[in-house]
């Protein structure tokens, strides 16, 4: 009863605030006709059973740069244009989205550089080992399992979530720390990974700075470099407190971005076992070669795979963005308003939410070819993708996103992703069943889900090393 009138109370207060805004700056921007007031677009766009099934039909027909309606009437303004993009995502006009940040804070404190996803075993090794120096086990069994939890828990989109996250939207900052202390299985989870990772965060480096004081032998792994007193350059070295607070962090941000990445691989190559076989002997040719780890960069098919993979499957397709004072957005194709006008710049008031449609950019025929839904990594090879707008910080593509929001973790993750596919490549080869499709469904992040509906890569897997 009690949450009942709560959220009655928040329904209605937000409603307040949504119509106390300023009148929205770009009703003449084409767009589809809303389906709904209270969700408008936002069950198609977020809750279609493919993702995508409905985006990139509205990017064909009316281009790169169209008006959606969010929830409650909401205007939002849908953006795949590469110069818009890159303004965006550079731009101190913009910011992130309240919901998100709020989040974000709820999960890993202020003093985290903040957010993230997670999940699979494989990269839940690798993170902990390369950047803290210690084993998952050494976490202890609490830590991953309510790890775990929370990459569960925030994988999940429903109407309900879609609601509360417009509503979310509106509330200060002030709602979202007290509500951190209502006694519900996600906040219980929150408040568990915050303090089991200061603990455990602290444990680690205490255990480095003794070390360090002992004057043993400093460690590879990230933690102890940013703990070395011998940094040239002090202003690079972090105080312990602010280390301690990327313990969760880094568990957490990109296990599930880079685990999601490797599975949609190995499904690109169940489906192109003509791609597979050539990937897996360029693998062998180039361990042949030496001793040792292979030149990874060196590896065209390998890279070029990479490339193509984060290409169609962003781990973040949709990023939303808050224009935070009234700014211009300008346009690499001009485009033409509901009243027929052709404009090459669209004027965006303070306050209007824009998203960073970073699936449909990275389908753009203009960029990318005709074939820009296709699976194809040759186009990598032949040099007809189009270069130069440095649009994001990897092969002109927004999976990482780009500007002061880059993912930190990118040139980690372009290692690991490298590591494990001629690892796993190498020994094994992959065929998909032929009744169980897989689809890339948006639950928080784009994930693959088997024919059952739940997550999964139902694949054949033999050993043939
Ligand atoms: C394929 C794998 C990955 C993808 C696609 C990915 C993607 C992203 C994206 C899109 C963001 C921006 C989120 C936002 O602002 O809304 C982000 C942020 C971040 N990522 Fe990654 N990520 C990946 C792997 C990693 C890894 C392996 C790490 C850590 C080792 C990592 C650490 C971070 C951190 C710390 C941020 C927050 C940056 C900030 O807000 O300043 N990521 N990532």
């Amino acid at each position: 009863m009690i949450y009942i009138t709560a959220l009655t109370g928040l329904l209605v207060a937000a409603l307040y605030l949504i119509h106390r805004r300023p009148q929205n700056s770009i009703p003449n921007i084409m767009g589809p006709p809303s389906p709904s007031w209270l969700f408008g677009h936002m069950r198609q766009l977020l809750l279609a059973s493919r993702f995508g099934d409905y985006e990139f039909r509205w990017l064909k027909h009316y281009g790169a740069v169209y008006r959606l309606k969010g929830c409650f009437g909401q205007d939002r303004l849908m953006v795949a244009d590469p110069l818009a993009l890159q303004y965006i995502v550079n731009s101190p006009s913009f910011c992130r989205s309240p919901t998100k940040d709020n989040i974000a804070y709820l999960l890993f404190g202020e003093r985290s550089v903040i957010t993230a996803t997670g999940r699979v075993e494989y990269c839940l090794r690798i993170l902990p080992e390369s950047i803290m120096g210690v084993s998952t086990q050494d976490l202890g069994d609490e830590f991953v399992s309510n790890t775990i939890q929370i990459v569960k828990l925030s994988a999940c989109q429903s109407e309900g979530h879609v609601l509360a996250d417009a509503i979310g939207f509106h509330l200060p900052k002030w709602f979202w720390r007290t509500v951190m202390h209502l006694p519900t299985t996600t906040f219980n989870a929150a408040r568990t990974t915050r303090q089991l990772a200061k603990r455990i965060g602290g444990l680690i480096v205490r255990d480095k700075m003794d070390a360090a004081k002992q004057g043993l032998e400093i460690s590879d792994d990230l933690f102890s470099r940013l703990l070395n007193d011998e940094v040239p350059d002090k202003t690079k070295k972090l105080h312990e407190d602010d280390i301690i607070a990327h313990t969760a962090l880094i568990v957490i941000a990109g296990q599930e971005n880079t685990a999601n990445a490797l599975s949609f691989g190995f499904l690109e190559l169940a489906r192109h076992p003509d791609f597979q076989h050539k990937l897996r002997t360029e693998i062998y040719s180039f361990r042949g070669a030496g001793q040792g780890n292979p030149a990874y960069d060196n590896m065209p098919l390998l890279n070029a795979f990479i490339k193509e993979i984060l290409r169609l499957y962003p781990g973040l397709p949709l990023s939303d963005r808050v224009v935070a004072q009234d700014t211009v957005i300008p346009l690499m194709e001009s485009i033409t308003t509901t009243t027929g006008e052709r404009i090459s710049q669209i004027p965006v008031a303070k306050g209007q939410l824009v998203t960073v449609a970073i699936a449909s950019y990275q389908r753009l025929a203009s960029q990318w070819g005709e074939d820009a839904h296709e699976f194809n990594p040759y186009r990598w090879l032949k040099g007809d993708v189009h270069q130069g707008d440095a649009v994001g910080p990897y092969a002109n593509i927004l999976t990482f996103l780009g500007g002061p929001r880059t993912c930190l973790g990118w040139r980690f993750a372009i290692s690991e992703m490298q590591i494990i596919f001629c690892e796993v490549i190498g020994k094994f080869s992959f065929a998909e069943p032929d009744n169980d499709p897989v689809r890339p469904r948006f639950l928080t992040s784009l994930q693959p889900i088997a024919s059952t509906g739940g997550k999964g890569l139902p694949l054949s897997v033999t050993r043939i090393q």
